[in-house]
């Protein structure tokens, strides 16, 4: 089988990593890349925006398979011009990938579909969202409905500050804000089939402690174990199972990749919100664990076919993924610098290794940061405390000027 993967971030090395070692999997093609990436599969200088030059790329490389990795092609219908062209492809129209593209839309399909989610509302002038957030209280939450590519919300007791984010974002969506842990459980689908991962947890803030700016995400790990038992059945059949089948009431099918962000609150598990792709880093945790060859599954969700796949198998242990980023990040990020003790950083044995997000080969070879989130580490173990010494151990050995790193991600977890 031919692959083209859509992307050039940590999620794509993880995912192309992962397909890369799928016997199935002939030839392995990604635009644009990374320089990680390019050492698994052939790299294309190709706008990842571009529906129609992705789908020329995928006919010219005979693809079997075109897996578009990040919303912002998926948004911009670079699924549905590969489809039209008669390729499968894994990952939502952009009719359906409104549903993390807009949040007001993925409010109404909650609410059509009966789906545990934060009240809200829909604010587009100052004095709406004035009466909305009073109608609340604080903590308020102030969400830009459109993309924003994890800055668009704002979480504050501050009422000036909340009714400022909202003045800037033009239509936001005011929520009620939710307690208790978060969990990000993804699911694949082809439309009508849901097949539910295993559930990760990531880490937002840029600092210890949860302090400091909303982020990307800063780590991740998997699994939960004081997550309650019987969550994931629980999430399929309130959640993930009535928003595919109400997106496809809708004429408007979702299939690929489902992303919930839940909270786990004192009044039961609620919706923070959807994604319509792998999550990033999630996706190096759970993609890490998945022992079944994942071609074949991405490939039955493209097709439609995934009422026919035997049941998923994981890795029984754990793992953790510890992001670097660049000084700076996120709010304005150095790049440029040369990154040192990235072969070091894999561990021989394959149980850590290294996965690129924003870098760039130079002309001589070296490997420079490209971005705010620059690479993660991530690693397996028998449990958290082993994947989280091997993920922490290829950090220690990789330098560039100005790295960050959060130095707690799983540890509570790990210790119980
Ligand atoms: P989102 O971009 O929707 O994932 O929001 C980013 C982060 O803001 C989430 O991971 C939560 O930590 C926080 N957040 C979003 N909605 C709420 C809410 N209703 N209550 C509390 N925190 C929230
Ligand atoms: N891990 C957060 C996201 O991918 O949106």
């Amino acid at each position: 089988m031919k692959v083209l993967v859509i992307g050039g971030g940590a999620r794509e090395h993880a995912l192309c990593r992962s397909l890369s070692q799928d016997p199935a999997v002939s030839e392995l093609h990604c635009a644009p890349g990374n320089a990680g990436i390019a050492q698994v599969a052939t790299v294309h200088p190709v706008d990842q925006l571009d529906g129609a030059a992705v789908a020329a790329l995928a006919r010219q490389l005979t693809a079997d398979l075109v897996v578009v990795g990040p919303e912002a092609p998926l948004v911009a219908g670079v699924a549905d011009a590969v489809r039209a062209a008669g390729i499968p492809v894994f990952g939502p129209s952009a009719a359906a990938a409104r549903l993390e593209g807009s949040k007001a839309f993925a409010k109404d399909v909650m609410a059509g579909a009966g789906v545990p989610t934060a009240r809200a509302y829909v604010c587009t002038t100052p004095a709406e969202a004035a009466e909305a957030l009073d109608a609340f209280g604080a903590p308020h939450v102030v969400k830009d409905d459109g993309l924003a590519a994890g800055k668009g919300v704002v979480v504050t007791s501050d009422r000036e500050a909340a009714l400022a984010h909202a003045a800037a974002c033009g239509q936001v969506v005011i929520e009620e804000f939710l307690d208790g842990p978060e969990v990000s459980l993804f699911a694949i689908t082809d439309g009508e089939t849901v097949l539910p991962l295993v559930p990760a947890q990531d880490f937002k803030r840029a600092l210890d402690g949860d302090e400091g700016p909303n982020t990307g995400g800063m780590g991740a790990y998997s699994p939960l174990p004081w997550a309650p038992a019987g969550l994931v059945q629980e999430v399929l059949e309130t959640v993930l199972q009535p928003t595919v089948d109400e997106l496809r009431r809708r004429g408007t099918p979702f299939s690929g990749l489902l992303y919930a962000g839940l909270a786990l609150t004192s009044r039961g598990t609620r919706v923070i919100e959807f994604n319509a792709r792998f999550g990033d880093p999630e996706t190096q945790v759970v993609l890490a664990r998945l022992e079944t060859p994942l071609a074949g599954v991405l490939l039955a969700a493209a097709t439609g076919t995934l009422d026919t796949l035997e049941p998923l198998r994981w890795h029984d242990g754990a793992a953790v993924t510890v992001v670097l980023a660049s000084e700076g990040y996120p709010a304005d990020p150095r790049t440029g610098d040369v990154i040192e003790g990235l072969d070091e950083a894999d561990a021989a044995d394959g149980t850590a290794y290294v996965l690129h997000a924003g870098t760039r080969a130079d002309q001589d070879g070296r490997v420079l940061t490209a971005g705010g989130r620059v690479l993660s580490v991530t690693a397996i173990g028998t449990d958290l405390a082993e994947a989280r010494d091997r993920a922490y151990r290829g950090v220690a050995r990789i330098g560039f000027k100005g790295a960050q790193h959060r130095t707690d991600i799983a540890r509570e977890a790990a210790a119980g």
